[in-house]
């Protein structure tokens, strides 16, 4: 244990608070500390941790360069600290190993050479959505897709689940911008949508602050307004349900999770739904079996 010759770490979206005291540990004990963070806040904090070790990759990215070309730079310069026996930590801000490919294939290749390598997790920006547009996964269910992959692959919606939309300011673009990305994918991602919801079904634009006492910014757009709804490159896009669900009545009366009528007493508690949806009222059932006097219920 503790004997890692790599450790990837993420340092939260909003450092100031959200970097583990584990991740805390690392950064100090680390002999290099290579890192991905997006403010300044969290840079100047690695800086003091770990004076020394600390070294950006920013440098890596360039205008118009692929980002896979730069990913692959940052993989070969943490695998270069590896190599030469020193105990690297690689920190990336949110939680390190979602929506991040460099950190998970640093971790692959260390291993795959016989380093001793491991990942901790952090906390993402999905994380912060939950918390600051007060959505629970478990209601509705949730699906998460990074926007281009979801266009181009065929990722397939359920819509009456929560849905997330990564990276959807750089939708289309896969080389790194200072500024504006060219997203070029909006009529195809429109149109994709659109066959799922309504094209004025309300969306939310969400950025979580990256600084303690800073607001979440939380933007409503009808879809059809999407591309004029200013998405950044750190913009996450959350759909909410556009259906009710669709209750499998057999099941849930097989597993006992819903009696039939006449024992209403015992029907499954009704969740609330999200957005005011009611729950789809249950099919009529077939008549109630004749009940022994021995399993008799009042
Ligand atoms: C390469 S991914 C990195 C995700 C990061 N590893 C995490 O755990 O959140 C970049 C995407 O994360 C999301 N993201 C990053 N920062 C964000 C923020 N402050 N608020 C909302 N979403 C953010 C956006 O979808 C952005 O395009």
């Amino acid at each position: 244990m503790h004997d890692e010759q790599l450790v990837v770490i993420g340092t939260g979206i909003r450092t100031i608070g959200q970097m583990t005291t584990e991740s805390i540990a690392w950064i100090k004990k680390a002999d290099k500390v290579v890192y991905i963070v997006s403010d300044p806040i969290a840079e100047n904090l690695i800086k003091t941790l770990n004076p020394e070790g600390a070294e950006s990759m920013y440098q890596l990215y360039a205008e118009n360069k692929q980002r896979i070309d730069t990913y692959n730079e940052m993989i070969e310069k943490v695998l270069g600290y590896v190599r030469e026996g020193k105990r690297v930590c690689f920190a990336a801000y949110g939680h390190p190993g979602v929506f991040a490919y460099p950190t998970h294939e640093s971790v692959r290749r260390a291993k795959a050479e016989g380093f001793k390598a491991r990942m901790l997790p952090g906390v993402s920006a999905e994380d912060c959505l939950f918390a600051d547009m007060n959505i629970d996964p478990a209601m509705s269910g949730c699906q998460s897709y990074e926007a281009t992959d979801f266009l181009i692959n065929g990722r397939m919606i359920d819509p009456s689940s929560h849905v997330i939309l990564w990276q959807i300011g750089v939708l289309g673009d896969a080389t790194f911008k200072k500024v504006a990305y060219d997203t070029k994918g909006w009529p195809q991602l429109l149109q994709k949508l659109f066959q799922y919801y309504s094209p004025y079904h309300v969306a939310y634009v969400y950025e979580a602050p990256l600084f303690p006492g800073v607001e979440p910014v939380i933007r409503p757009t009808s879809l059809i307004m999407l591309p004029y709804s200013g998405v950044s490159a750190i913009s996450t896009l959350y759909i909410p349900p556009g259906q009710p669900p669709r209750p499998d009545y057999a099941t849930a009366y097989s597993l006992g999770l819903m009696q039939y009528p006449g024992a209403a007493h015992q029907q499954p508690a009704q969740q609330p739904q999200p957005n005011g949806h009611q729950p789809i009222a249950p099919p009529p059932a077939p008549p109630a079996p004749q009940q022994t006097t021995s399993d008799s219920q009042e």
